[in-house]
């Protein structure tokens, strides 16, 4: 089965930048979002950085004129259901995606391929939900999708070979570098990395040293691109909690389990970049990440 269009549901941060990796690749795209004017927005944050994309000569006008031809929105599920594909990119919340999963199950035909680009939940209790435990897959993207080209491509016990295959060849038909993992909370990345965000913060919340001064030891000490609590800020601390709150659930171990300040910080609701101040203060809320400019 070839993947000619996508449908994706959340046009956040994450579902907007497989939209526009989706668009420049060839692939037709509908963006869905149950806050409405969320998609339309997306849509909008895509042309702007197509736009600086020319500006920049990264891109020629017409490659990105012919990706925005290729981007729709709507305004339910079921209008989705013509894409070969669907993308679910919505919050990290078991309960809610579930209930989304079985939605999509009853709306698709049968062939649509279900993917969900969770960080860090069970694709098996997806698969189950969807109804077609054969055709449903995790597509784990990085941010920003059109910065980072990894995607880890997660089968649960059910997917069918058929299935991956298809993921597998729609990932290199948008020129993304796979790696194939286990369905296990956090996969490998996220396993890895969200420790290592704690451990940052506790390093700054017990005076060690300032953000500012734990991510420079990590950027110019390990050469790594961006340090962990400005990472902390760009992934969304909303988003951080919750998937540090399954994977604490899975494992019961004190390395996931949320620092206070991070608690305290997405209680203010100071959710990092997208709302202008995390750990770190920006001029203004970003309509988009930047990451990679
Ligand atoms: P976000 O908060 O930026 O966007 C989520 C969007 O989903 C919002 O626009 C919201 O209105 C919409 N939404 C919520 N419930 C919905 C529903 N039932 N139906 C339709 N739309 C709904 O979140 P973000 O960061 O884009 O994360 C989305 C998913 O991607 C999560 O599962 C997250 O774990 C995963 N992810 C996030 C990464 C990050 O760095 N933020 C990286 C990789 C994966």
């Amino acid at each position: 089965m070839v993947i000619e269009s996508a449908g994706i549901v959340g046009a956040g941060l994450m579902g907007s930048g497989i939209a526009q990796i989706c668009a420049v690749h060839g692939i037709r795209v509908s963006l869905y979002d149950s806050d409405f004017g969320a998609a339309d927005r997306a849509v909008s944050a895509i042309e702007r950085r197509l736009e600086r994309e020319v500006q920049r000569s990264r891109m020629t006008a017409d490659t990105a004129s012919r990706a925005v031809e290729r981007l729709s929105t709507c305004y339910a599920i079921e209008e989705l259901s013509a894409a070969d594909l669907v993308i679910e990119a919505i919050v990290e919340d078991l309960a809610i995606k579930r209930s989304l999963f079985r939605q999509l199950g009853e709306a698709a035909p049968p062939a649509t391929i279900l993917a969900s680009n969770t960080s860090s939940l069970p694709l098996s209790d997806l698969a189950a939900a969807s109804g077609r435990p054969d055709r449903v897959i995790g597509l784990h993207f990085f941010n920003p999708p059109y910065a980072l080209r990894l995607v880890e491509v997660v089968p649960s016990e059910s997917t069918s070979e058929e299935t991956l295959s298809a993921a597998l060849a729609f990932c290199d038909a948008l020129d993304r570098v796979t790696v194939r993992v286990k369905d296990a909370p956090g996969f490998v990345v996220n396993r890895l990395l969200v420790p290592y965000i704690f451990d940052a913060i506790h390093l700054v919340d017990g005076g060690v040293g300032t953000a500012h001064d734990v991510d420079q030891a990590c950027t110019t000490g390990l050469g790594h691109a961006m340090g962990p609590i400005a990472t902390a800020d760009l992934i969304g601390l909303d988003t951080l909690l919750l998937i540090s709150e399954s994977m604490f659930e899975e494992f019961g171990e004190p390395r996931f389990k949320a620092p206070t300040s991070l608690r305290r910080l997405v209680s203010l609701g100071h959710l990092g970049r997208k709302s202008g101040r995390g750990y770190f203060q920006y001029a203004t809320p970003p309509a988009a990440v930047t990451a990679g400019d």
